[in-house]
């Protein structure tokens, strides 16, 4: 807000006295709009801009509350001061409910009131001062945390945005580590049921044997150890979403389950008849090609048609390079300003070989190296050869060498591995993998990209 502009206050009372008086009182600092009945201030309050009200309680035509309520109905953000000359507890109780900020009484010291009205202001241009970064923030930040100016992203994004308010079910694929999670926590943030819960059912990771307890939850005494009743992730996710990782990880009995449910959007906790209806929007993902599972007869087609109402595919990283060098830097700066510790940027030619290299472990494995280079590097700037070796996941980057190099990349990412964990102290490095340090110093010189 600006502070050099003025603020409008305007003052209803039907008694002139007091009128002129507050006038007189504030006029030197604000701007001052007066009325004398409820009808004129109503009409006042809808041809200016008014930051703050003083308001009798006591009008002729309408009454003061009633008043509150109008204002506050045009404009939640204004405050309002209720003046008075009786002392009703009940009334001012009421006013502070409907959103009054405070309830002065007649008469009263110039220094209270002037007190007052600029404690008033000040939460007026705090509130809306958080208003203002609120809606900056979602410029900034349109898809939650997520970066990308790739056509092949943007793409996406405007995909998300298109289906976001929509109930209708979402698969989406993409490599491990490409954002999916985020893709889906972006649907539910910006769906109407943003409100409500976004559960996370973990397929993958939750054994075949618990997944329907776990799922549907169930009554006390439905099997052996079932000590009391628990509700399942389903009933968790009522009015909000339920995202489905690793949706491919079902086995066919569970998915026959799921498609009814999707179907239905009812079920029964185990050990109980009772019916649940639920209100929920599901998100599914997968990092594999569900559609070939359903050639294999791995996954139910009937239930791949379900999930993929909406397909979203999240390209990987590697045909989406120009992007690297954006996303290097959102979590080299997000990192250092989570630990406290300084920024650090890249050299051009650092810069070109990490866009050389193809990440096979996606996003992810991009932002590792950015939090690891944040708290092992002394130099802000980060030459190319400061880099530890990229060899992506251990199997993904050695299974097609030859042995003699396949050992080297394995040791090249042990090395870099114990590296890390001392936190790049070689001395120490040196003495956890039991050889002398002038051994590591050659080998860490060897291996170093050109
Ligand atoms: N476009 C992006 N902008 C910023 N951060 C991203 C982006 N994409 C992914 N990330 C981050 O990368 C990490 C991996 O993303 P996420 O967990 O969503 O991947 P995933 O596809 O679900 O992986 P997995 O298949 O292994 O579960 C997360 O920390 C996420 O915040
Ligand atoms: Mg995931």
């Amino acid at each position: 807000m600006n502070l050099m502009k003025k603020a409008t206050i305007l003052v209803v009372d039907d008694e002139s006295g007091i009128r002129q008086s507050f006038n007189m009182i504030l006029k030197e600092d604000y701007h001052i709009v007066i009325a004398s009945s409820g009808s004129e201030a109503l009409d006042c309050f809808k041809s200016h801009a008014v930051d703050l009200v003083l308001l009798d309680i006591l009008l002729p035509d309408i009454g003061g509350l009633d008043l509150l309520e109008k204002f506050k109905e045009i404009d939640p953000t204004v405050e309002i001061i209720m003046v008075t000359a009786v002392k009703e507890v009940p009334i001012a109780v009421k006013a502070i409910k409907l959103g009054a900020y405070e309830y002065i009484m007649k008469p009263f010291t110039v220094d209270d009131i002037l007190a007052v009205i600029q404690r008033a202001l000040e939460k007026r241009s705090m509130t809306q001062e958080i208003a203002y970064l609120k809606t900056e923030l979602e410029r900034v930040l349109p898809f939650e945390m997520m970066v990308g100016e790739d056509p092949k992203m943007k793409k996406v994004f405007d995909f998300i945005s298109t289906i976001s308010q929509s109930d209708g079910t979402v698969l989406i694929q993409g490599e491990s580590g490409t954002g999916k999670e985020l893709v889906a926590r972006a649907l539910h943030n910006r769906s109407h049921r943003k409100g409500g819960p976004f559960v996370v059912v973990n397929c993958a990771a939750i054994p075949l044997t618990l997944m329907e307890s776990e799922v549907f939850g169930y009554n006390k005494g439905a099997f052996t150890g079932a000590l009391s009743t628990r509700i399942g992730k389903l009933e968790m996710a009522n009015k909000g979403t339920a995202f489905l990782d690793d949706i491919d990880s079902l086995d066919l009995k569970m998915q026959a389950k799921l498609l009814r449910i999707i179907q239905e959007r009812e079920f029964e906790r185990l050990g109980s008849n009772k019916v649940i209806k639920v209100d929920v929007r599901f998100i599914a993902a997968s990092n594999k090609n569900l559609s070939e599972l359903v050639e294999n007869g791995e996954f139910r087609d009937d239930l791949f048609y379900r999930i993929n109402v909406f397909p979203v595919n999240i390209p990987p990283l590697r045909d989406r390079k120009s992007d690297i060098p954006l996303l290097l830097e959102h979590f080299v700066d997000l990192h250092a300003k989570q630990t406290g510790k300084s920024k650090i940027r890249f050299s051009e030619e650092a810069v070109k070989t990490l866009m050389n290299y193809d990440w096979p472990g996606n996003v992810r494995e991009l932002q590792n190296l950015a939090e690891r280079l944040v708290t092992i590097t002394k130099d802000p700037l980060i030459h190319a050869k400061a880099l530890p070796p990229l060899t992506g996941s251990l199997k993904t980057g050695i299974k097609d060498l030859p042995l003699k190099d396949a050992v080297d990349a394995f040791e090249k990412h042990y090395i870099a591995e114990v590296l890390e964990d001392v936190g790049g102290n070689k001395t120490k490095a040196a003495e956890k993998l039991g050889i002398h340090r002038n051994t590591l110093l050659a080998k860490t010189h060897a291996k170093e990209p050109s």
